[in-house]
């Protein structure tokens, strides 16, 4: 990207002439690439755009509610469709079959959401990086390639097509969007589903979604690490009090990167991993040891499926 000033005024004019006179959706994640777009539309067409973000039940903790606080001056709507989401997953063990779910069900949702608003056309935040996964079939990105959500609309905008991660949070900063969306870590589409592995069920989105917030709180500020997680990955033996439990076995990851497509673990101090793992297996009923994952990509993913 040569310049940011001159991307935002390419892209707003973008926008603003292909989308004429008609209303556009987006869907907003809360993640900065949807909330760069989200903001980039709003200068370009105001109230002719409509987001939309669908609570899945498998977000991080406290996000619907800060999506809300955000986005709440915009004409947002925000859909619960938690049940649904379990419902679509339901004995669905396979990664790729869980991921193509999600997708299936977040299209049915959003595109019954977005016809009531009339929107006849589609915003997405797709990134450089998102494409060449999808056409390099690497997984399937549930936001691009091969899913119908395209269809029901006359046109799609990605104004952020060519950017890279860095360059979407440098126009953030010049959008004057909050410093926490502008450093907001990468969050997968499908959510906490890819990390709880094998089948998802609402118990385990509870305990991998409260271990999750106890990583983030230990490490985001401390290290700025460019993406941190926790991940149900199984069940082991622990004991708690006297009663030895059949526990989950929680993993954790912190890694540095560029742009996803490789990363390095994080030299984490002891003391640090001693911490997470004596708060997850205390605050969190259920969980018996938690285990850090030091494998960098390649040959191992960031996330877990
Ligand atoms: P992996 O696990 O493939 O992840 O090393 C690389 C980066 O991509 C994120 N990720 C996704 N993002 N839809 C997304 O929008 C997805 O389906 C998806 N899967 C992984 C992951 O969190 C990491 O930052």
């Amino acid at each position: 990207m040569v310049n940011t000033e001159k991307f935002i005024q390419q892209a707003v004019e973008e926008i603003r002439r292909e989308a004429g006179d008609r209303t556009v959706v987006i869907a907003l994640s809360g993640g900065v690439d949807s909330s760069v777009c989200a903001a980039l539309a709003a200068l370009a067409i105001g109230n002719q755009l409509h987001p939309i973000y669908v609570d899945t039940g498998l977000m991080r903790k406290g996000e619907t509610d800060r999506i809300r606080e955000l986005f709440g001056h915009l004409d947002l709507t925000v859909v619960d469709a938690e049940e649904e989401f379990l419902a679509a997953l339901e004995g669905v063990t396979d990664p790729e079959e869980k991921r193509k779910a999600i997708g299936e069900r977040f299209i049915r949702v959003f595109e019954r959401e977005a016809l009531t608003t009339g929107a006849t056309v589609l915003l997405q935040g797709t990134i450089y990086p998102d494409r060449i996964e999808s056409e390099g079939g690497i997984k399937s990105h549930h936001n691009v390639g091969g899913m119908p959500l395209e269809c029901a609309f006359e046109q799609v905008i990605e104004p952020l097509r060519d950017l890279y991660k860095d360059e979407v949070r440098e126009v953030a900063g010049a959008l004057g969007l909050p410093k926490e969306i502008q450093h907001r870590m990468p969050f997968p589409g499908p959510g906490l589903a890819v990390r709880v592995l094998g089948e998802v069920t609402k118990e385990k989105v509870e305990v991998v979604r409260e271990a999750n917030a106890i990583v983030e709180q230990e490490l985001v500020e401390a290290f700025a690490p460019w993406q941190c997680l926790a991940a149900l990955v199984g069940l082991g033996t622990g004991v708690k009090g006297d009663v030895r439990l059949h526990g989950w076995i929680v993993s954790v990851r912190a890694v540095n990167s560029r742009d996803g497509m490789t990363a390095d673990p994080l030299e984490l101090p002891f003391e640090v991993l001693a911490r997470i793992a004596s708060r997850c297996t205390a605050e969190i009923p259920g969980v018996a040891r938690v285990v850090y994952d030091v494998t960098p990509k390649p040959p191992a993913t960031i996330e877990y499926e």
